[in-house]
């Protein structure tokens, strides 16, 4: 119930196309991404894919400009994706400033196919560790080696919902531990992609946010009583795409 007020808010602060649509992929066959909105979106915009096999790595794909058509408010980016078939992953698409432009998408699975020549072997970067359980609202660390990390930007991620730039905590560990609030609420699947100070990036597992009817909610930004549909239009949604999620 919590996320269906709170999901506005979140998107009320950043550019929101009011459909974005992500297509099936097989094995080096064309992803294609598919948006359509009014709203002046800060260019480039950027396909954020991130994978949750172990295997493969997080990609950030810049999109060409034109692939935004303005003047009939439909976009269209077609890319290939070098991962293997079985690989399962969720996308966004973000706008310059990093900011998703809607939800991100549901979760991918890369389809079997005969082409294999755009499969790439490049190894995943284990700069940094972090340990489930996530639990709503409460802390979590994320670690790494001082000398040859910096800390890293992270990003959480909720199939079929928001992607938000989690902050740090104020508190202070050891040079190697920084700490994070897990913004997202129990029972919701997410991912977190971290990106290190050269722009690599490197993604967990999904896992699902643990917590029970205790949970603590000081975490969300604000909790608006009741429907804002004033900001949900600020944010580019129709109340059919709002509800969309929630079967509309
Ligand atoms: C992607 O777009 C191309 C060109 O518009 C189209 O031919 C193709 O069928 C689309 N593929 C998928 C998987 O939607
Ligand atoms: C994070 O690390 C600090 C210092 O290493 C520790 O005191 C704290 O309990 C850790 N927090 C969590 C949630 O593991
Ligand atoms: C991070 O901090 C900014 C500025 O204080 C705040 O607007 C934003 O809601 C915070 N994000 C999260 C996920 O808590």
């Amino acid at each position: 119930m919590l996320s269906f007020i709170l999901i506005p808010f979140f998107l009320s602060s950043v550019t929101a196309f009011t459909t974005i649509r992500f297509s099936s992929i097989r094995q080096c066959g064309p992803f294609n991404v598919t948006f359509l909105g009014t709203q002046q979106t800060a260019l480039p915009l950027t396909l954020t894919v991130v994978p949750f096999d172990s295997s493969a790595v997080p990609l950030s794909i810049l999109l060409p400009n034109p692939a935004w058509r303005s003047k009939a408010s439909v976009g269209v980016a077609i890319t290939f994706l070098p991962y293997p078939a079985g690989t399962t992953f969720i996308a966004s698409l973000d706008d310059a400033q990093g900011w998703s432009t809607g939800f991100t998408s549901d979760i991918i699975r890369i389809l079997q196919s005969d082409d294999m020549s755009c499969v790439s072997t490049a190894e995943k970067a284990q700069t940094y560790a972090t340990k489930p359980p996530f639990s709503q609202c409460q802390p979590f660390n994320v670690t790494f080696d001082p000398i040859q990390a910096v800390p890293p930007i992270v990003r959480l991620f909720v199939p079929n919902g928001q992607a938000l730039l989690l902050n740090q905590t104020g508190e202070s560990f050891d040079p190697g531990t920084i700490g994070f609030t897990m913004a997202a609420f129990r029972g919701q699947p997410a991912v977190l992609l971290f990106k290190d100070g050269s722009d690599r990036l490197q993604s967990t597992d999904l896992f699902t946010v643990k917590g029970d009817v205790t949970s603590s909610n000081r975490c969300f930004p604000a909790r608006p009583d009741g429907r804002d549909s004033e900001k949900a239009q600020q944010a580019g949604l129709s109340s059919c795409d709002w509800d969309y999620r929630f079967h509309c």
